[in-house]
């Protein structure tokens, strides 16, 4: 690669990285602290790990690795995949697609199907431990060749900084940020409505 496509490529990184694993980590601290008995479940499960904690320990937890598909799965990041460009004549739920057809796919709708996520508007990391999603149901990273390049960075970023947040300190929303937030555009990415602030009320131990 010439210094330029180096540039390009890291730059992309960057800005592809950034704002979309920040956010999804600000849509957990929001769920976490606006359904208690999920926080206090998590921090059980995380204080079973000696102090430090092993990295890959804390990514293997399964409470956490659901508490993070279910805050991916509830408001997703990006509300869309991005464009793909029909190549073949092809037939899909009944719709003809024909080629230079463009499809969107809505991961937001998809992952609010009642028939794939039993009460959708819930907040309930449970349903990701009782069965696992298939790469058409769970689409938080996209789907096929162009699937998201950074996913199994930011799930591990979003695991290690909860874990090492919750371990060290308990918080709580600030009174303006504690109640419901839904998500709106900012740009490509959705984001919270109201800023979600913490206080840090104590140390954890
Ligand atoms: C929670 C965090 C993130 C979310 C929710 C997310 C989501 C997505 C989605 C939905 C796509 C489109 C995939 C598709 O159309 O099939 C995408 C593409 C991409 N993401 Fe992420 N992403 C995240 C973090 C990251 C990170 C940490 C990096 C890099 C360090 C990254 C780099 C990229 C790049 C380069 C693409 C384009 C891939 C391509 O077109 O081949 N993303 N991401």
């Amino acid at each position: 690669m010439s210094d330029d496509e180096l540039r390009d490529e890291l730059l992309t990184l960057l800005f592809a990285g950034h704002e979309t694993t920040a956010t999804a980590l600000t849509w957990a601290f929001h769920w976490l602290h606006r359904t208690p008995a999920v926080r206090d479940r998590l921090l059980e499960e995380l204080l079973t790990l000696p102090e430090p904690a092993d990295p890959d320990a804390i990514a293997r937890l399964p409470y956490l690795s659901a508490v993070v598909n279910e805050v991916l799965r509830i408001y997703p990041v990006a509300m869309l995949m991005f464009p793909r460009r029909v190549e073949a004549a092809v037939t899909l739920g009944g719709y003809a697609f024909h080629p230079g057809d463009v499809l969107l796919v809505c991961i937001q709708a998809l992952h609010e199907r009642a028939d794939l996520y039993p009460e959708p508007l819930r907040f309930n990391p449970d349903r990701f431990l009782g069965r696992s999603y298939g790469s058409h149901e769970f689409l938080s990273f996209g789907a096929g060749s162009r699937r998201c390049i950074g996913a199994a960075l930011a799930v591990y970023e979003m695991k290690l900084i909860l874990a090492s947040l919750l371990r060290g300190f308990q918080f709580r929303l600030t009174p303006a940020s504690d109640r419901p937030n839904h998500p709106r555009r900012r740009g490509f990415t959705l984001g919270p409505t109201v800023p979600v602030c913490l206080q840090v009320v104590s140390a954890q131990r």
